[in-house]
């Protein structure tokens, strides 16, 4: 089977102090969350999708989802965790326990903060994962990446041909994530905050899946603007 896991189980601390979760701000006419729930559950290749959230944000997600007509059938709703690698091991763990977890479930992990995900990239991934068994959506990046130790001099300047931003859906079996991140550390679970780089540190292959630069995640205030030209553009 193959899942889509929303996860939106932060409180968006960098946004400020905004009355909710950043996630269910109204940017385009509809909370952003919505958005995103809308673009996966219109996707014929997923056979259900999980929305992440915070425990204290349940009820009002569920009420949220009514009101625009996203049925428990299409997304069910439960807690993430403390961290984001958390709220993924969630996802896994309500898969395991509703419908078993066999070695080629594929789990498809999409930030809700990135509203303008697309069908294309989400069946690019699908392919991708089964090709591959894990892959990443990327961007080519734009900007010279420097690198700096000390926060003071520059200690390597990477050739930028090599470089990529990463975006999301990140995609892999849900099994072998759950094994892999199983096996770290303490101090490994706190600074591997990003999930295909548990695949990358334990040497398995991620797979470029190529994103859209408009495929941007809502973190501040300014972003919010952006968002909101970009999807009134309909991209
Ligand atoms: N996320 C999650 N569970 C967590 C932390 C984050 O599901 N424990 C989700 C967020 O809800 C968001 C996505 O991961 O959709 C990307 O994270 P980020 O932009 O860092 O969101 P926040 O943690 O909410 O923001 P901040 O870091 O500013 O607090």
């Amino acid at each position: 089977m193959i899942f889509g896991a929303i996860l939106a189980g932060g409180i968006g601390t960098r946004m400020g102090n905004v009355e909710k979760p950043k996630q269910y701000l109204v940017v385009g006419g509809k909370p952003i969350i919505i958005h995103t729930v809308e673009t996966f559950t219109a996707c014929e290749k997923l056979d259900k999708v999980i929305v992440l959230c915070p425990e204290d944000w349940i009820d009002y997600t569920q009420v949220l989802f009514e009101e625009y007509g996203v049925t428990s059938e299409q997304a069910a709703v439960i807690s993430g965790g403390a961290m984001r690698n958390d709220t993924i091991m969630n996802a896994i763990s309500y898969i395991d326990e509703q419908y078993g977890l066999e070695d080629d479930t594929i789990l498809l992990t999409h930030d809700a903060v990135r509203p303008l995900v697309t069908k294309r990239i989400i069946e690019d991934n699908i392919i991708a994962v089964r090709e591959k068994g894990a892959c990443d959506t990327v961007v080519p990046a734009t900007d010279t990446i420097v690198e700096s130790l000390d926060g003071d001099r520059i200690s390597h300047v990477p050739d930028r041909a090599h470089l990529y931003q990463g975006q999301t859906p990140q995609s892999f079996k849900a099994k072998e994530f759950r094994d892999l991140y199983l096996g770290l550390t303490d101090h490994e679970k706190e600074i591997l905050t990003d999930a295909a780089k548990v695949f990358v540190i334990k040497g398995r292959n991620v797979a470029l899946v190529k994103g859209e630069t408009y495929n941007v995640k809502i973190t501040y205030p300014s972003d919010l603007q952006l968002a909101e030209s970009l999807l009134g553009e309909n991209v």
